[in-house]
């Protein structure tokens, strides 16, 4: 039985527009101790599909389930299977931490939490705030209360909804430190996130999604391999001829190009001397996941232009 099960899944939301499909036939089984990412621009439906799997959002077609209970037909069985880190920050601001932590155990059921509570302040670096009132922490500490929240239960998934989107570098590194030590416990963790780098470094499988949809799903390594191996990177303020300009990724200065083997690189860089341009700081590297992200995403949308979905 898998962790986690989504098959077939949909949403449409009614908005003064229209309707809008913001999930179109979603499926994928997220195995029992896995680490899995769910990768995607801004607008893809992650939020959404964390909605429908909290119970907090109805599907409008296909089924969840959460080690085998349905998130509707068996609601509170599938709740307490999850903790679950919302994206958005909210909060009683009344009560302490700890009250806060102690709430969440009683919401769930859990008496005598507090050891637990300890080890989650203490692993979460909250130990000193324990009495502080949540409106005083800022957004960084609010952010460790809310992983603390999610984990008072002892869930066996843990949902992680762009748990590190504007947070210091510090947080980040204890927050991975301590979801990479529950899931070598057993823990099945799914993570959404932007910051690519984290996925590559942390997640076994991964998804993308799209306006709705799956895109790839493959294996962290295999997704690497997949790709372009190489990247020449460079940076100029020349413009580029439109021979390159048409397979380069810019940002700002810097420019990217992909290359499959040697003879590729040589030939770009053959083109780049005859074309004059200016280069600094040239480097031959390794792909990584953010290029793979690109790729596939501009795969997917050649796709939709030639199935004649609106862009
Ligand atoms: N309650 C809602 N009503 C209408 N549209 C919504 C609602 N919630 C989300 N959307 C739309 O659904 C799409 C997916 O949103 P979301 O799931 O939040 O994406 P993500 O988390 O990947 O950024 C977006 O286009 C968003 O504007
Ligand atoms: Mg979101």
């Amino acid at each position: 039985m898998p962790a986690v099960s989504f098959q077939n899944v949909s949403k449409t939301y009614d908005t003064p527009r229209g309707a809008f499909r913001a999930l179109d036939g979603v499926s994928f089984d997220i195995e029992r101790g896995e680490f899995f990412g769910l990768l995607g621009p801004n607008g893809a439906g992650k939020t959404t599909l964390i909605s429908i799997l909290a119970g907090l959002s109805r599907a409008s077609g296909g089924q969840v389930t959460v080690l085998g209970h349905d998130v509707v037909g068996d609601y509170a069985s599938a709740r307490k299977q999850l903790g679950i880190v919302p994206q958005e920050l909210v909060f009683d601001p009344f009560f302490s931490v700890r009250e806060t932590l102690r709430i969440q155990s009683g919401y769930f059921g859990v008496k005598n939490n507090d050891d637990w509570i300890d080890e989650l302040l203490t692993e979460l670096g909250l130990a000193d705030k324990a009495q502080s009132n949540m409106r005083q922490l800022s957004g960084g500490m609010k952010r460790r209360v809310l992983v603390a929240q999610a984990l008072v239960h002892r869930p066996p998934v843990i949902v992680l909804d762009e748990p590190t989107a504007g947070v210091d570098v510090e947080l980040r590194q204890t927050l991975w430190q301590f979801i990479a030590k529950l899931n070598r416990q057993g823990h099945t963790v799914l993570l959404t996130t932007h910051y690519l780098e984290e996925a590559e470094a942390l997640c076994h499988r991964i998804a993308m999604l799209k306006r709705g949809r799956i895109v790839a799903l493959d294996r962290t390594a295999n997704l690497l391999a997949g790709t372009a191996s190489t990247m020449l990177r460079f940076k100029t303020d020349d413009v580029l001829p439109a021979a390159l300009a048409a397979h380069a990724r810019v940002t700002g200065r810097i420019v990217q190009l992909k290359a499959h083997d040697a003879a590729e690189i040589e030939t770009l860089l053959a083109a780049l001397r005859q074309s004059g341009v200016r280069v600094e700081e040239l480097e031959i590297g390794r792909a990584d996941l953010e290029d793979v992200f690109i790729e596939i995403m501009q795969g997917a949308e050649f796709e939709a232009a030639a199935q004649g979905v609106a862009a």
